[in-house]
């Protein structure tokens, strides 16, 4: 069956799914949430014409990971966002299989989109076009097809286009596996969106002296930050250490020194993006005053995703909030986007012993908590301990019930958490670290303190926006 012919079938889940999803007391109230079937990645962030656009990976029939659209969101304000026009769906035989993910640039008041067409044999092997399609008046897209073929050396994993432009040439980096298992992220350029020529590999195995960096690199994006150059990407198959990558597929940054006349990136070591359990697949946007901004998929692609229990309301997964990005002293700082205090609400105060520190209502709740020990429980559902080691972050499993631990290790001096009915985002130093994590309590879920020590506490309930 082709997409066209599902034209009825996603009307009918989308009237029929969204109360259903909204009725559901786990549905975020100020992130952004597909309204029924499943959502994974930011697609196409941009900030263009006056406001932002966040497209995403979206499957509005079920709850699997096919049939991928790409729905579209537009907001002001990063805060608010609203409903556009279904951008993309896989109708065509260069993207059968799925549109997969990539990015938007503004070409001369254009919006144009480059994505992966992802194509599937039956006998199990795959290809993949990099394609584009543009914005007509009305918000809708038209596909202008394939724009790239898959190189020579890699497997049919080459996906993922985030593009931009520099000194009057587009440039694209490209998540990829070459034909000996092991990933990549792939460099080209073209003078008009459409003849693109390769630069080479930039970052992966065999690059910068890198071994041992799994079998394939997915969502990459390289920018210029605070006089360095970052590149972000999601390396599969990376080994888990004791205290960092424990998620079935981590997101990473490294920083150096990018050159474009050689199209070399001498970079320096990996570092985990995000050390809570759901974080995938982040994109970043240039903000009109020039910040960068990024979403992430509060997700990731595992055993437990198929069993997280908004599931039985028929949807998945909800974007983390955006965070701005700074660069200093060789570190990535990520804090949430200023815009977002617009939600904050009736601040309180409290000083004290942590036992004796109110309970409160996690539903939609911001802190800032000064401590050197202390437990901090959500719901029951997920528990946070802080001491000289660090943060430990627990929750069972929703496979075997046994308990998980993610952790962050350094000396905590501060956090700043932003709660929705399923999320947790935990800031760590005013933004040296971030853990991001979903969790399923029974509402309204309480937050308590725990522990003998003092500590400080400022709150504010943040307004319902979606
Ligand atoms: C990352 C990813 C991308 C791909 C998309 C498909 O989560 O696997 O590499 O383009 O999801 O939905």
């Amino acid at each position: 069956m082709t997409l066209p012919s599902r034209w009825p079938a996603i009307l009918q889940a989308v009237m029929k799914g969204q109360p259903r999803a909204l009725a559901d007391s786990h549905y975020p109230q100020w992130h952004p949430a597909p309204v029924t079937g499943l959502m994974n990645d930011p697609n196409g962030f941009i900030w263009f014409a006056g406001r932002y656009h966040l497209f995403y990976q979206w499957n509005p029939l079920d709850c699997e990971h096919r049939f991928k659209c790409w729905g579209h969101w537009s907001s002001a304000d990063l805060v608010h966002w609203r409903h556009e026009p279904l951008a993309l769906m896989p109708d065509e035989a260069y993207d059968r299989n799925g549109c997969y993910s990539g990015s938007a640039v503004d070409n001369q008041g254009v919006l144009t989109l480059c994505y992966t067409g992802n194509v599937k044999f039956d006998d199990g092997s795959r290809t993949a076009w990099q394609c584009l399609a543009v914005e007509q008046p009305d918000g809708t897209f038209t596909k202008l097809g394939p724009v790239l073929a898959l190189p020579e050396g890699y497997t049919g994993h080459v996906r993922d286009p985030k593009v931009w432009q520099h000194d009057g040439e587009w440039y694209m980096v490209l998540g990829a596996q070459d034909v000996q298992k092991r990933g990549k992220v792939l460099l080209f350029k073209s003078a008009d969106l459409h003849a693109w020529t390769s630069c080479g590999e930039i970052a992966g195995h065999g690059v910068n002296g890198l071994t041992d960096a799994g079998y394939m690199w997915e969502c990459p994006d390289l920018f210029a930050l605070d006089g360095t150059h970052v590149l972000i990407c999601c390396p599969q198959g990376l080994a888990r250490e004791p205290h960092r990558y424990l998620n079935t597929y981590p997101a990473t940054w490294m920083s150096g020194e990018f050159d474009y006349a050689s199209a070399a990136f001498d970079h320096g070591e990996l570092h985990e993006l995000d050390a809570g359990f759901e974080f995938y697949a982040p994109q970043t946007a240039l903000a009109e005053d020039g910040r960068r901004i990024l979403i992430g998929w509060m997700g990731v692609p595992d055993g437990e995703e198929m069993l997280q229990p908004t599931r039985a309301h028929g949807w998945m997964h909800q974007m983390t909030c955006p965070r701005e990005l700074r660069y200093r002293d060789g570190r990535l700082w990520q804090t949430p986007a200023r815009e977002l205090t617009a939600l904050r609400e009736d601040e309180q105060r409290w000083q004290g012993h942590a036992s004796d520190a109110p309970d409160l209502d996690a539903t939609r709740l911001e802190f800032e908590l000064g401590a050197s020990h202390v437990n901090v429980d959500f719901g029951g559902a997920l528990r946070l301990t802080l001491d000289e080691q660090g943060i430990r972050l627990e929750r069972a499993s929703l496979k075997t019930g046994e308990t998980l631990t993610r952790y962050w290790q350094g000396d905590v001096r501060h956090l700043r958490v932003l709660c929705d009915r399923s999320s947790v985002e935990i800031f760590i130093n005013h933004g040296e670290g971030v853990m991001s994590s979903r969790y399923f309590p029974d509402h309204p879920a309480r937050m308590r303190f725990e522990g003998a020590s003092d500590i400080t506490l400022r709150y504010w309930s943040l307004r319902a926006c979606m």
